[in-house]
């Protein structure tokens, strides 16, 4: 995966309160192509593995909960400085502090669930991207 990728799953808040399509329609008015899409539901054990650099965390067990806890939406994203532009798109991890107009703010509820994730380095988009997606899944 080259750095103009970077990695997103529309997390399960935001797939149970009906936001899939308002989000996606959000991402590609940004100005990123979608080169990768799965709707799916992670296990407990994969959700522990997605988030193991968490694992120290106070809200580690929480967070594999909820992100087990119904279908998400997995995707690659393709743009130039693709990592740092959607980190601005989606805003603040507390969807409190989010800048107006950004995805979080405008569909997340709470900063444990915070509607959408974004890969926060080019290195952890191609680990995550990988996680989900095999070499003919992509495009
Ligand atoms: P983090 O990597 O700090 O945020 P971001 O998703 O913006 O890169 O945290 C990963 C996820 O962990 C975050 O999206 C939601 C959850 N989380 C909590 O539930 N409570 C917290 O206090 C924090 C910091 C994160």
């Amino acid at each position: 995966m080259s750095t103009n990728r970077t990695f997103t799953m529309i997390k399960p808040d935001a797939v149970a309160n009906g936001h899939i399509g308002a989000i996606i329609n959000d991402i590609t008015t940004a100005g990123f192509k979608i080169v990768a899409l799965k709707y799916t539901k992670l296990t407990a054990e994969k959700a522990g593995a997605f988030y193991e650099v968490h694992k120290e965390r106070p809200f580690y067990n929480d967070l594999v909960g909820f992100m087990s806890s119904g279908p998400i939406v997995a995707a690659i994203l393709e743009k130039d400085n693709a990592v740092e532009e959607f980190r601005k798109l989606i805003g603040a991890t507390d969807p409190s502090k989010a800048d107006a107009g950004t995805i979080r703010q405008k569909y997340a509820k709470s900063i444990d669930a915070n509607a959408v994730h974004g890969s926060d380095s080019d290195e952890n988009a191609e680990i995550e991207g990988n996680f989900f997606f095999t070499a003919d899944e992509r495009f």
